[in-house]
């Protein structure tokens, strides 16, 4: 089985029971300031998921790409993994828990789908949970359909909240109880603690998930049951397929063959290749993992539509982390040089078919990623010498495992060492970073440059005039039209108000093109013309949040927010001031457009009075 074929066959199989096929989405979340990432194919149907009716219907089937950022650290075993594929089934507020079940134990045994013998699955169940707010009784209908289904009771376990609950997305909203599908791989175990999700020994492997959105949290903190609840499943592509093959780790499957080959190919020196990965526990393999995985998630980050280039701030700066761990791993097996593009052409023409995207955007990744390489080459190697020197001189002078925080900051800043990075290195020696001292030092540099060349003034005004005011109201409109111009993948990153001009900074990868800024003007322009007036209610940050108010993802908000409607063409979370009504904004016109910093666009606008 590969990947393309399980695609292939999940999605069928769903259609057949009548569920209609839905594209992915981008990688960049919409709307939701809380993550930087998709983290599961449920994410882009939050609001279908919350009750709003989902065009294609109720009943839908896709493969999401995600990204999960938390168990960075973990890649180089041979499970972990940033970037990956999640195939899923939703129901809303259609079938749910026994034709759910049914379903999946269909796929999974049947002779036509994956044909797994029903005596290698072993399942998990909500056990049910006593909290403050309420109880919520054990899941016996998931466990009394697995029965009938034909698992074996002493194959089906009752777990606690932390292995079998799903939480709401946000504070409040749809979750319940879900049930996990695992596969026993027939090897050992490891003793008496050896269960599904409750230890990693290798025997069971997690393969699907089915939540059972039956409840809606309330700001409470109360569970109210639904009449009619959500089904929402996610099966792990590549885990699947390394079980369907026989094998323990997802490396070992095909899905991994043409990129470890690649990275292999980069080790050679004089007509001799240096390393093949070998499938162990060696530093030497386990930088192939690590070049494997970070350059994949990499690459999809710069191939997603919204795709962003490395830099210091939000998903760009995710970016830089995966792109320079690999880079250094790249030199645990002596790789001299550049050598991420070739890799990166055999990622992009295997993984093209299933991501068109990553062929149209192929210059754009290769580019990045060798300009990143290039950037980073120049430094490493003195960044490098520094930190022994450093380690040399800790190690000397006391018993001391820390590494100063302004030591820390002098690689981040001058040798561009991501601060998880000089962790990781430092941890191999028995150190630690102090953070704190890494924050000061941080800081304190920001201050310097703020109150150098570029000033800065409070919540971008440098006062509160009738023109500062009026050129404030027009950010709020530029904002907008530069999403609804340029794409969703827009957003503020700063902004820099007087009396006499704006300045907006923005993300987005290329320069804006003639006829995008006419169309910009010229919709700010027809916001003017409407005479649309500006109000303001106050309300919780998060309910900002779910109204889909804008906001800016590195600024603190208190708990209670303002959020600025302009008619009904933008709404925001703002602190004002801001003018009654566009009418008196003018002409709006952009003076000028440049780049700011990597990903970040500046534009200049004024307000010319109407003639
Ligand atoms: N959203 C569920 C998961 O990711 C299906 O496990």
């Amino acid at each position: 089985m590969t990947a393309g074929k399980l695609r292939e066959a999940y999605i069928s199989f769903f259609k057949k029971h009548g569920h209609r096929e839905i594209s992915s989405k981008s990688l960049f979340p919409e709307n939701d300031p809380t993550v930087l990432f998709t983290t599961a194919g449920m994410h882009p149907l939050v609001p279908y998921l919350l009750g709003q009716e989902h065009p294609e219907g109720n009943r839908l089937v896709n493969c999401q790409p995600c990204i999960r950022t938390g168990d960075i650290d973990e890649v180089g075993d041979s499970t972990h993994l940033t970037f990956f594929e999640m195939l899923g089934n939703w129901s809303l507020r259609d079938y749910f828990k026994e034709e759910a079940l049914s379903m999946s134990f269909e796929f999974l045994t049947s002779k036509n789908y994956l044909n797994l013998d029903p005596d290698r699955l072993a399942v998990t169940v909500f056990a049910g949970e006593e909290s403050e707010t309420g109880s919520i009784p054990k899941d016996n209908e998931a466990a009394e359909i697995w029965l009938k289904l034909g698992i074996s009771a002493e194959r089906i376990y009752f777990l606690p909240s932390e292995d079998n609950w799903w939480g709401p997305a946000g504070r409040t909203g749809p979750c319940g109880p879900d049930s996990e599908m695992f596969y026993d791989t027939g090897v050992a175990g490891c003793g008496d603690n050896c269960r599904p999700g409750g230890c990693s020994c290798g025997k069971y492997v997690e393969i699907w998930n089915n939540v059972f959105m039956q409840y809606n949290k309330t700001a409470e903190g109360q569970y109210q049951l639904l009449t009619h609840g959500c089904v929402d499943t996610g099966m792990g592509l590549e885990r699947t397929i390394a079980v369907l093959n026989g094998k323990t780790s997802v490396f070992e499957t095909e899905i991994f063959q043409g990129i470890l080959q690649a990275i292999s190919c980069a080790t050679e020196r004089d007509g001799q290749i240096q390393h093949v990965y070998g499938h162990t526990e060696s530093p030497e393999d386990c930088s192939f993992r690590i070049i494997a995985d970070h350059l994949r998630a990499g690459i999809m980050i710069l191939g997603d539509p919204q795709g962003v280039a490395p830099s210091n701030l939000g998903q760009g700066y995710i970016l830089r982390r995966l792109l320079r761990r690999a880079i250094r791993h790249g030199k645990n097996l002596n790789i001299q040089g550049i050598f991420l593009r070739p890799i990166t052409e055999v990622v992009i023409a295997e993984m093209g078919s299933a991501y068109p995207n990553l062929h149209t955007r192929k210059d754009f990744i290769l580019s990045e990623i060798t300009r990143e390489e290039e950037r980073f080459i120049q430094t490493l190697h003195k960044g490098e010498q520094e930190l022994q020197r450093v380690l040399q001189q800790i190690r000397n002078r006391s018993q001391e495992a820390i590494l100063p925080g302004r030591l820390a900051f002098k690689l981040y800043d001058t040798y561009g060492f991501p601060l998880e990075l000089t962790e990781e290195i430092i941890a191999e020696a028995g150190l630690k970073v102090d953070h704190e001292g890494f924050q000061k030092a941080f800081d304190k540099h920001r201050e310097a440059s703020r109150k150098g060349a570029d000033k800065v003034f409070k919540g971008g005004l440098a006062d509160h005039s009738e023109m500062t005011t009026a050129y404030h109201t027009a950010t709020h409109l530029l904002h907008e039209a530069l999403r609804q111009v340029l794409g969703d993948h827009v957003v503020q990153r700063g902004s820099n108000i007087t009396a006499d001009r704006m300045r907006f900074d923005f993300s987005h990868p290329r320069a804006v093109t003639k006829e995008e800024t006419a169309k910009i003007e010229l919709l700010v322009n027809e916001q003017i013309e409407r005479n649309l007036s500006i109000s303001y209610k106050t309300m919780r940050l998060n309910e900002a949040k779910a109204s889909g108010a804008r906001a800016l993802f590195s600024e603190q908000y208190d708990e209670e927010v303002k959020v600025y409607s302009v008619g009904d063409f933008s709404l925001e979370v703002c602190g004002g001031p801001h003018v009654e009504s566009t009418g008196v904004l003018g002409h709006f016109k952009i003076a000028k457009e440049q780049s700011s910093s990597q990903g970040v666009r500046r534009i200049k606008a004024i307000l010319e009075s109407k003639h």
